[in-house]
């Protein structure tokens, strides 16, 4: 029997949602991800050619999309409150005094990780994801369901038929350490400021207008709390079991406890192993587990009588702080760090502590000489939280924040909407120079190895090394006469700096470390425009048409190659004989679309958008992004979008099949 269109369709979005919850949710991946990529894509051709099948919970919508609206308020069913904390174990003991006398027995207890991230209320109906709303006030909140459908460990069909009809699922959306650290690597290496820990990430992503961006996030979450009025089980953890055959998200690690004593084991537990968990818990969350004495303890105006947690302290300690130091950065940014008496904190011996910026600094009134609070929270560097005025010298002064650069003396500026002050002296200032060759080396970019920060101190200080085109006229015999250094190592830097020289255009452009071009930007800019050249001569509004370029990146790659010195340096460097072209680009290049500006929408058949507009490229024409009298092709896909549509028939321009296309390119 032949399968109706729509079967098929059902049919593959069955299969899809079942190896996204083994891949997201059950981290047991059955089917490859290219045979996985392929089933996604065989969906998106049947649903873009059959629009009246469209379903907003279908796998593909996962993607999300860049439409940019404000969130809408709603109302929560049920009041979204928190929880009371405690902090030690007399004010857990009294909790469980009062959870008896109320109940007038002795109750099961539930405990479990306490996710540090931030809460969000999903509901489904008939089991099928209906909305996602932030806490808000507790009353309203933010309507993220765009953004929370992204979120691949979230089901957006259940599995079975045995959920309640309509209910409420209540979790964390967090973000893990390592997703974390991830993104802050990409943006430090991009010159932007890093991100300050994993919660505050978390919970800004979710407010993120383009959800498309948010998808891009990799956020996780774990569902802890079911609401509605025919829940299958009395019993909070039953519920939770039940969910979990549904498809949801639900830790391993909540544990029954009979007794208060078990309660402060489970914490004592965690206490210590929490560095362990591949993301953040500030502490543990005790629930009574019935839900019929749930319903007979009740709530206080603000939280729930039957629930309570026990936050861990961040680890805090005294110290003193002995003096400040001024650290300037590969591009110039000043950060304050605290010079302390050493102190043990978390596992290590801790010397310095960072107090980020000028404000901070004010914002604390810290003064040399006080006793001041550390803390090792989620972030990896430990930061100064507080001081202990008590302790003070009546003496003590207030800091004064510099206003010149420690390194070289130049006056310091500080952009508007800037928290940290910068040093402006690009290219004379020691640690900018010395930091911007480091990072020409570095492994993602030309990967030179034998050489590490050290050596770069000591050919900076023989005067060998000003820039980065010095290190190509290094020679050995000007090296073995160095401290430290022999035979061996000086061949080492000789055939590192000799084998970068092939290393691919896009990472060269990385490795120069222009502002805001970190390695998939430069890669971007790399594989579109082609070589240097053409880099060098683009306008803002051409580099603003590429995929992903924004107005601030395309301002500072014009800027860069406005500078003479950069000019001169890239001269000197393609004298060396470094690569400046996109090798990929050149094979197969034809002039066959010379001239011609296209505009590609919609989903294609054969090819993806991305291989379309590399071949655009190939062959000499220039994919731009949005319709105006200057195109000359519009090449339309399925489903393109209507306004586009409309334009182009305005302003009459030829549109093209991706058969017409690809006869044109002779293919
Ligand atoms: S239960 C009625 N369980 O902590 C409150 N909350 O201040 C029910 N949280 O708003 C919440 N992990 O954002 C619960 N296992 C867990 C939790 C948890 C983290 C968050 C949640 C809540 C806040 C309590």
């Amino acid at each position: 029997m032949n399968k109706t269109i729509e079967q098929n369709i059902q049919e593959l979005r069955e299969k899809l949602a079942h190896h996204n919850h083994l891949y997201y949710v059950e981290s047991n991946p059955q089917l490859s991800d290219y045979d996985y990529d392929m089933m996604m894509k065989e969906l998106q051709v049947l649903e873009n050619q059959h629009p009246d099948f469209f379903d907003p919970n279908s796998p593909t919508q996962r993607v999300g999309s860049d439409i940019n609206k404000e969130f809408e308020q709603v109302q929560h069913k049920y009041d979204m409150l928190s929880l009371s904390n405690t902090y030690n174990e007399g004010e857990l003991r009294d909790f469980d005094q009062r959870v008896k006398k109320l109940i007038s027995e002795d109750p099961i207890y539930v405990c479990e990780l306490k996710f540090d991230g931030t809460a969000i209320g999903i509901t489904y109906e008939n089991g099928v994801f209906k909305q996602a709303v932030t806490r808000g006030d507790g009353a309203f909140g933010d309507d993220v369901s765009n953004n929370v459908r992204t979120i691949k460990s979230i089901p957006l069909k259940l599995k079975g038929n045995d959920f309640p009809e309509e209910f409420e699922i209540r979790g964390e959306i967090f973000m893990s350490k390592k997703v974390f650290a991830d993104l802050n690597e990409q943006r430090v290496s991009a010159g932007e400021a890093a991100y300050i820990n994993p919660r505050n990430t978390a919970s800004g992503s979710l407010k993120l207008q383009n959800s498309a961006e948010v998808s891009k996030r990799r956020l996780d979450c774990y569902l802890y709390y079911m609401l509605g009025e025919n829940l299958p089980e009395d019993s909070h953890t039953e519920n939770l079991k039940n969910a979990k055959k549904w498809g949801f998200k639900i830790s391993e690690h909540g544990k029954i406890a009979k007794n208060i004593d078990e309660v402060l084991e489970y914490i004592k537990y965690w206490e210590k192993q929490r560095e362990q968990l591949p993301y953040d818990i500030d502490g543990i969350v005790i629930k009574v587990d019935s839900l019929s004495k749930q319903k007979q303890l009740g709530f206080t105006a603000k939280s729930p009588r039957w629930a309570i947690s026990y936050k861990f302290l961040a680890e805090r300690v005294a110290t003193k702080l002995l003096s400040i130091d001024y650290q300037v950065g590969r591009t110039g940014a000043i950060t304050p760090v605290a010079n302390l008496k050493p102190v043990f904190i978390a596992g290590t011996t801790v010397k310095r502590a960072t107090l980020h910026n000028a404000d901070q600094i004010e914002l604390l009134d810290v003064r040399i000489d006080d006793t001041v609070f550390v803390e090792k929270g989620g972030e990896i560097i430990p930061k100064v939280v507080g001081v202990d005025k008590d302790a003070r010298a009546e003496s003590s002064q207030k800091v004064v924040y510099i206003t010149q650069c420690p390194e070289c003396g130049s006056k310091l500026i500080r952009e508007e909407d800037e928290a940290k002050h910068y040093c402006p002296n690009e290219y004379a200032c020691p640690p900018q120079i010395k930091g911007k060759i480091e990072h020409f080396i570095s492994r993602k970019a030309m990967n030179i190895d034998g050489i590490g920060a050290e050596t770069i101190d000591l050919l900076f200080e023989k005067n060998m090394l000003s820039d980065i085109s010095d290190l190509y006229e290094l020679k050995k015999d000007q090296l073995m006469p160095l401290e430290r250094m022999g035979e061996k190592s000086a061949d080492n830097i000789i055939k590192g700096v000799q084998e970068s020289k092939s290393v691919p255009f896009y990472k060269l452009l990385y490795a120069l470390g222009i502002r805001y071009v970190g390695a998939t930007v430069a890669k971007k800019l790399a594989v579109s425009v082609g070589n240097i050249d053409a880099l060098a001569n683009a306008k803002v509004e051409e580099l603003i048409e590429i995929d992903e370029i924004g107005e601030r990146i395309a301002e500072t790659v014009v800027e860069y190659f406005n500078l003479e010195r950069n000019r001169v340096l890239i001269e000197k460097l393609k004298q060396h004989g470094l690569s400046f072209i996109n090798e990929e680009s050149e094979e197969g290049k034809t002039d066959i679309l010379k001239g011609l500006s296209i505009v590609i929408s919609g989903v294609f058949e054969k090819y993806s958008r991305d291989e379309l507009k590399e071949m655009i490229s190939k062959n000499g024409g220039k994919n731009t992004s949005s319709i105006s009298k200057k195109t000359d092709y519009v090449l339309a896909g399925d489903k393109m979008g209507p306004s586009k549509l409309e334009k182009a028939n305005k302003l009459g321009l030829k549109i093209i099949t991706e058969d017409d296309f690809l006869q044109m390119i002779g293919l």
